[in-house]
């Protein structure tokens, strides 16, 4: 009878251990069994006072050995999910991934890569400038006189005090550019208000021949609207050598318009300058109606893209070019208006808001 129950408790126990398969469930099996308040084991040998003397001894033994079996059962449990344990800091990889959100190319700077490989398969070196500039580089030197009214046309901010000197020269130095001339170390006074400044650091420095692009920002006191923020981007470009003509420039803008823009048609229009002589707006077919007119194009089926123009005598005079020996183009190209009109967006605010709505729209 005695023994009975000692092997009920013993086939109950091993039962219990197969289905155990935590460290948890062989915590709760301890307890289960050899706890000293309440374990079933220790309740069995409390039984014992109940049996007849001649009992006592052989049930103790056989309580006591059912203990040591569940004790070493269990130790032994222990070890072998001890064993399998995955170490701390392990990488559960049955768990699903985690999605990474990732960032895009901002449309600006799509369109700013797409032009600058664009140059730089036709050879053009591509370099930035010195946003703070002086008043020599940013109009003196591109034909425009204190008083020219060019002036106004591109509002200009200025420093509340000058800074002498920019960093452009500098840097090209430590590039190997060369020492750069005294006279570049000038006080500045104003933000670039075009990219053009660019063209006159770059010719005072460097001899002819020319080919750079210069991508970069500009500043206008322009109020915030659909079409105008007073920061925005250029994309200046020069070549100036011997025999450089106004074939030269027309070619170049169909490798650049139709690289941007694809199966567009290009037009030259009469435009003006100070710093080119003859100068052109160049127009490109409007996409949206194919040149036939719409709401687009104003109902022209043209669409204004940048400004150029052939480099006015003046301003190889005014860089120490000898304008009888060397010809040249420059051209001056919106990032913002060839992002809209590429991507079909109306407001150029859009740009500068950094709402992630418009952003994730384009293709990372
Ligand atoms: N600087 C002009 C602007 O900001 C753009 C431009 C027009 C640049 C004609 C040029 C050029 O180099 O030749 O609107």
């Amino acid at each position: 009878m005695a023994d009975a129950s000692i092997d009920t408790l013993r086939s109950h126990f091993q039962a219990r251990l197969a289905a155990a398969a935590t460290e948890r469930d062989v915590k709760a099996i301890d307890d289960e069994f050899l706890s000293r308040k309440s374990g079933s084991v220790t309740a069995l040998m409390q039984t014992l006072k109940s049996l007849p003397a001649e009992e006592r001894r052989a049930f103790g033994a056989g309580v006591n050995a059912l203990k040591s079996e569940i004790e070493s059962a269990l130790a032994e449990r222990r070890t072998t999910l001890e064993a399998s344990r995955p170490p701390a800091g392990a990488v559960d990889v049955t768990l699903p991934g985690r999605e990474h959100a990732s960032g895009r190319i901002h449309p600006l700077m799509r369109v700013r890569q797409e032009v600058e490989d664009i140059f730089s398969r036709m050879g053009y070196e591509i370099l930035e400038g010195p946003e703070v500039e002086d008043d020599f580089h940013n109009f003196e030197a591109l034909n425009m006189p204190p008083d020219h009214p060019a002036r106004d046309m591109q509002d200009t901010l200025y420093l509340g005090g000058p800074i002498v000197g920019g960093t452009w020269g500098a840097h090209r130095a430590s590039q190997g550019g060369g020492n750069v001339p005294d006279a570049q170390v000038r006080a500045a006074t104003l933000l670039r208000t075009h990219t053009s400044a660019m063209q006159i650091r770059y010719m005072k420095t460097f001899p002819p021949p020319v080919r750079i692009l210069v991508p970069g920002r500009v500043y206008r006191r322009d109020n915030l609207d659909l079409t105008h923020t007073p920061m925005f981007q250029q994309c200046e470009g020069l070549v100036v050598g011997e025999g450089i003509s106004l074939a030269d420039l027309k070619g170049t803008f169909e490798a650049l318009l139709t690289g941007l823009f694809g199966d567009v048609k290009v037009r030259l229009r009469p435009s003006f300058f100070p710093y080119t002589e003859p100068s052109a707006e160049i127009d490109i077919s409007c996409r949206s109606c194919g040149g036939s007119g719409c709401g687009i194009c104003k109902h022209t089926g043209w669409l204004e893209i940048l400004g150029s123009g052939m480099v006015h005598p003046a301003v190889f005079e005014a860089v120490g070019y000898d304008p009888d020996k060397v010809t040249g183009f420059a051209f001056g190209m919106g990032m913002e208006r060839v992002a809209m009109l590429k991507y079909g967006v109306d407001d150029i605010r859009l740009f500068y808001e950094n709402d992630l709505r418009f952003l994730e729209q384009f293709p990372v």
